[in-house]
């Protein structure tokens, strides 16, 4: 039975006087460990006072990006060290945002996963087809061609340190969902394609999150699909109540 994991990922939201009172509110309602792992992604500036506020809660702390170098001459960007000093046991790698808006190839994410892993970070590897690729026909081949660049020379090992998230494009923040069969076919095809290359035992335990437009109302029909173990949020996880929500239908 693999654990699910509800991560929240605010985005450009949230000041740190915003993400501090969120933070105490989450920790006060799930303050013991329970059956689901708990994450939230802040923004930069707000990940050390959170990690402040989540000490000794069984809830974790992402960040949503960084650099693979681990120092130099990068003006702007942090590094894995960097966040492992602020108190992030995870990073989202490959979001469609940093892919599209930022032009992160699958190259680089690969450098960053690397990276990640070296520095004892978690990494969330983000996938996913445009709606382009979708009503092309291309899907598998898209997501199939993530996975291997992305995770190029990633050893079984690693891949325990690693979790999925499969993110349609499309889905994201359009209040389109993908039904849960769609989105069950690709988990599907992810949980297969990681043990092609890396076997079964590994891939039968890899946490594969689903996200897009997630909200309290659709959360337990994803769920209930076997190879869906979990959602990334972006919109509904920036409400205290309605993260709480997910995160109880998840609990049942
Ligand atoms: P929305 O839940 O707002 O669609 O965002 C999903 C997402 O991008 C999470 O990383």
């Amino acid at each position: 039975m693999i654990r699910p994991m509800i991560a929240a990922n605010w985005k450009m939201h949230k000041t740190i006087p915003e993400g501090v009172e969120f933070a105490k509110q989450l920790k006060k309602e799930f303050s013991e460990p329970g059956d689901v792992d708990i994450v939230i992604a802040p923004p930069f500036t707000a990940l050390f006072p959170v990690a402040e506020v989540l000490r000794d809660s069984s809830i974790h702390l992402a960040a949503q990006n960084m650099h693979w170098e681990e120092k130099g001459a990068y003006t702007g960007e942090i590094s894995p060290t960097m966040l492992v000093d602020a108190g992030c046991e995870f990073v989202i790698i490959g979001h469609s945002e940093r892919r599209t808006l930022f032009g992160e190839t699958d190259a680089m994410l690969n450098r960053k996963i690397h990276a990640a892993l070296k520095s004892g970070l978690k990494p969330i590897f983000c996938i996913g087809e445009t709606l382009k690729e979708r009503e092309s026909g291309t899907t598998f081949e898209v997501i199939k061609k993530q996975i291997k660049e992305g995770l190029n020379n990633i050893t079984s090992d690693d891949i325990r340190q690693l979790t999925f998230a499969y993110e349609p494009v499309w889905a994201i923040g359009t209040g389109k969902t993908a039904t849960p069969p769609e989105a069950q076919e690709v988990h599907r095809f992810i949980r297969e394609t990681i043990a092609a290359d890396l076997g079964y035992a590994h891939a039968s335990e890899t946490v594969i999150m689903y996200g897009g437009s997630v909200n309290p109302e659709n959360t337990g029909s994803l769920m209930d699909q076997p190879d869906i173990n979990g959602a990334l949020v972006g919109g509904a996880a920036l409400d205290i109540d309605s993260f709480e929500g997910i995160i109880k239908i998840l609990e049942r």
